[in-house]
């Protein structure tokens, strides 16, 4: 069997293997509801068979939502139509995963086919928070800067949306500390420059996701996973470096972090980041090292590429994201290609017999 299709044991789940539906947003929310366009989409990766399929960003508070037509989980009503979801996912073998955001800085933009732009207030968009009033871009919304009441806030806005997820039938929860977003503007110091006890040095900066973990985790059962995804390089050279990285990955199990899903960018604009095949993957192999399972994810879009990375210990799991946008199938015809045996489901068992090996 190949390591790709070999179950992974995350805490009290198994996953069938190690094919991850990477977080996207879809801009399709009204008022934060899932609706059929969220059942489709992710119940289609569900029956291509993905072990883990994990929402889009979803806002544990209306003011974190990247744009007005983001998910979110900040109230009760939000939570049966997820579960809806949830139920389809299971029913397919696979393990519905939520990512739990909050867009900070970034907030409260146009979705990307309108131009990223910012949603004025007359447009229903909304004033953003973040670590301080400093703006993503020099024209940018310029966020209000978070007292310490207002964070304490949003800490148990995680706690609160956590609890919501497993009720809506969620087995797994990601935490987004990347790409320049809240918990990552904590983080990084290019763009948290406070100097209270949520600034400046390493264990400052880190207060804010920490508090978050444990507000989740004291919301969850525990045996459920918890994943961090993290930008594990800013790119440049005052920013969040791989080992501050590696530093998180020798914490992260002590603080209740079960993998982190290393990706990276997005704190500040116009930093180059060499997009090309694996141009992630040692990211995930440097912080695999201090012991923690890690997810690699960027660019990787066939079987075989995907099995090195697992054959040379880079990864755990393969975070897969506009591949599985291209062919919600690619799991079934990897599995193929890799030579492993793997269940369709039965309706589509007529397609099976025909693909080539
Ligand atoms: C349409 C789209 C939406 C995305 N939304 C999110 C998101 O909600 N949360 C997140 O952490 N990453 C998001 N990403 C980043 C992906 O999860 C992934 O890290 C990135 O696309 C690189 O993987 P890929 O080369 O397999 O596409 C998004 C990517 C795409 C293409």
């Amino acid at each position: 069997m190949s390591l790709l299709f070999s179950p992974f044991h995350l805490r009290g789940i198994i996953l069938k293997n190690r094919i991850v539906v990477s977080p996207m947003c879809q801009y399709a929310a009204v008022d934060g509801l899932a609706n059929d366009w969220h059942l489709v989409h992710l119940g289609s990766r569900a029956v291509g068979g993905a072990a883990l399929v994990l929402t889009e960003a979803v806002a544990v508070e209306p003011k974190g939502r990247i744009s007005p037509a983001d998910l979110g989980l900040w109230n009760d009503g939000q939570i049966e139509p997820l579960r809806r979801i949830t139920r389809f996912i299971e029913s397919q073998g696979a393990v519905p995963g939520i990512q739990l955001a909050h867009a900070g800085r970034k907030a409260s933009v146009m979705p990307p086919w309108m131009g990223d732009s910012p949603v004025t207030l007359a447009e229903g968009g909304w004033v953003p928070v973040g670590p301080t009033d400093e703006p993503f871009q020099p024209d940018g919304l310029r966020p209000m800067a978070l007292c310490t009441d207002e964070i304490a806030e949003l800490v148990a806005a995680f706690g609160a949306a956590a609890s919501r997820a497993c009720r809506a039938g969620f087995k797994v929860i990601e935490i987004h500390g990347a790409h320049g977003y809240l918990v990552n503007e904590f983080m990084s110091p290019l763009v948290n420059k406070r100097t209270d006890e949520y600034g400046a040095s390493f264990e400052n900066r880190l207060r804010f996701l920490k508090e978050v973990v444990a507000a989740i985790r004291s919301n969850i059962p525990t045996d459920m996973p918890l994943l961090l995804r993290i930008s594990a390089s800013d790119w440049h050279e005052d920013g969040w470096q791989v080992s501050d990285s590696v530093r998180l990955g020798h914490m992260a199990a002590e603080m209740g972090i079960d993998l982190i899903d290393c990706s990276s960018g997005g704190s500040i604009p116009g930093v180059k980041i060499p997009a090309k095949p694996n141009c992630q993957v040692p990211f995930a192999e440097e912080v695999r090292k201090a012991g923690i399972p890690t997810g690699a994810v960027g660019i990787i879009v066939n079987a075989q590429q995907a099995e090195e990375i697992l054959e040379q210990g880079c990864a755990d799991l393969i975070f897969m994201a506009r591949e599985l946008l291209r062919n919600p199938y690619f799991p079934l015809a990897a599995a193929a290609e890799l030579g492993d045996e793997v269940a369709w489901p039965v309706q589509y068992e007529r397609a099976k017999r025909v693909v080539k090996k």
